[in-house]
C-alpha cells in the first residue's frame, strides 16, 4: 500500500512554508478574535458541505445548502435525500469541531461516526458499517482491494499516520491519507465525503481551518487521485495545498492589522508600468509558485507576492 513517490517536495517546499507562517500568525492570534470570525466558521461550513455534497453529485446549490442548513427550508423539486446529505453532512462537521482538540489522534470509530452521520437515514444499513462486499470506482484506474482486506488496511493507515514513519508534515500527512482511505474505499458509499471530513482533523487539530475541494477542481481532483493512484501525489498535494490556503487566506485576511492585500489578477497587472501580464502570473498562481487563491472562476493574488517571487528567482540565478 505504501508506494509513495516524494520527489514532489522539492516543488512544493515555498508553499508549505507560506501555509506554516499564516498557521503561525493564526495561532499567534488566538484565541482569535470578534464575532466576524465565528461568521467565517459559519460561512466555510456551509462551503464545505456544499462543495463536499456537490462533488457527490448533490444538485442543491450553495443558497439553498444554507437554507436548508441555517434555515431549515424545504426546496421546491429537490429530494428528500438531497436534503439529508446536507443536513447530515452539516452535522457531521458540527461533531468534528467537537472531537477535534491540539492533542487530538486519529481512531477508527472517529472516520466511522463521520461515516455514520453522513449517511444516516439515507442508508440506514450501512452507516458507520465498513463495507462487506466489491466496490467500483467509475473512471478509476484501479480496484478498490477485497472486501475481507479492509478493516487490517484500515488499521494500518491509521497506525502510519499516527506514526509518521516518513515524517512528512501535516498537509502531506492529510494529503496521503484522504489518497490511501479512497484507495481502501472502506465503505459502500460516501467515501470521498468521508475522507473530506476525516482529512481535516489532521489539518485542524494543528491549527489550520478545514481545507475545502471545491466543486469547480472536481476534474482536477479526480485526475490527481489517479495520479496518486500510481503513487505520484504532486498533484493531489498542490490541489491540497491550495485548497487550504484559500481557507488560510480567508481567516488572515480578516485578522485587524494584517497587510494581505488579495485583488484578482487582472486588477493587478491593469496597473500601468506592471512588468508583468495577465497569462503569466495565471499560471504562476496556478502552479502554486506565488501566494495566490482562486475564488469563482478568478484568481486572487497580491503585488507583494509576485514581487517576492521576482525577486527570488533572480537571487537564485
Ligand atoms: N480515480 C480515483 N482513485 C481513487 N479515488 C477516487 C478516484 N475517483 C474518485 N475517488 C474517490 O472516491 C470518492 C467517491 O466515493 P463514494 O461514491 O463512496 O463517495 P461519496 O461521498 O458518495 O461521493 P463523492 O466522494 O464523489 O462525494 C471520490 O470523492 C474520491 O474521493
Ligand atoms: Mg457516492
Amino acid at each position: 500500500m505504501w508506494n509513495i513517490d516524494l520527489t514532489y517536495r522539492k516543488e512544493m517546499q515555498s508553499t508549505f512554508e507560506r501555509l506554516y507562517e499564516k498557521q503561525a500568525v493564526l495561532n499567534q492570534s488566538r484565541p482569535l478574535p470578534n464575532i466576524a470570525l465565528q461568521k467565517i466558521k459559519e460561512t466555510l461550513s456551509v462551503e464545505w458541505t456544499y462543495n463536499s455534497n456537490s462533488i457527490e453529485g448533490n444538485t442543491l446549490s450553495l443558497r439553498e445548502t444554507q437554507m436548508v442548513i441555517q434555515e431549515g427550508i424545504t426546496v421546491k423539486g429537490k429530494s428528500l435525500r438531497e436534503h439529508f446529505e446536507a443536513k447530515n453532512h452539516d452535522k457531521a462537521v458540527d461533531y468534528l469541531y467537537e472531537i477535534v482538540s491540539q492533542d487530538y489522534v486519529l481512531r477508527s470509530i472517529d472516520i466511522l461516526s463521520l461515516h455514520g452521520l453522513v449517511l444516516r437515514t439515507i442508508e440506514d444499513d450501512f452507516a458507520g458499517r465498513i463495507r462487506n462486499a466489491g466496490v467500483r470506482i467509475t473512471g478509476a484506474n484501479f480496484v478498490p482491494p477485497n472486501a475481507n482486506k479492509v478493516s487490517d488496511l484500515l488499521d494500518e493507515l491509521i497506525a502510519f499516520v499516527n506514526e509518521n514513519p516518513l515524517g512528512l508534515n501535516d498537509i502531506e500527512l492529510a494529503t496521503i491519507f484522504h489518497h490511501k482511505l479512497v484507495w481502501i474505499h472502506p465503505f459502500f458509499d460516501g467515501n470521498g465525503r468521508t475522507v473530506r471530513l476525516a482529512m481535516n482533523l489532521l489539518l485542524m487539530r494543528k491549527g489550520f481551518p478545514p481545507a475545502i475541494i471545491l466543486k469547480n477542481d472536481r476534474k482536477k481532483y479526480y485526475d490527481a487521485l489517479n495520479q496518486a493512484n500510481k503513487g505520484n501525489y504532486q498533484k493531489l498535494t498542490l490541489l491540497m495545498s491550495q485548497s487550504l490556503e484559500r481557507t488560510l487566506n480567508i481567516y488572515v485576511t480578516s485578522l485587524p492589522d494584517n497587510d494581505y492585500n488579495f485583488q484578482e489578477i487582472s486588477n493587478i497587472v491593469e496597473e500601468p508600468n506592471f512588468p508583468y501580464g495577465q497569462e503569466y502570473v495565471s499560471l504562476l498562481a496556478r502552479q502554486g509558485k506565488i501566494d495566490a487563491y482562486k475564488e469563482g472562476r478568478n484568481w486572487l493574488t497580491t503585488k507583494d507576492a509576485i514581487e517576492n517571487y521576482m525577486t527570488n528567482r533572480k537571487r537564485k540565478r
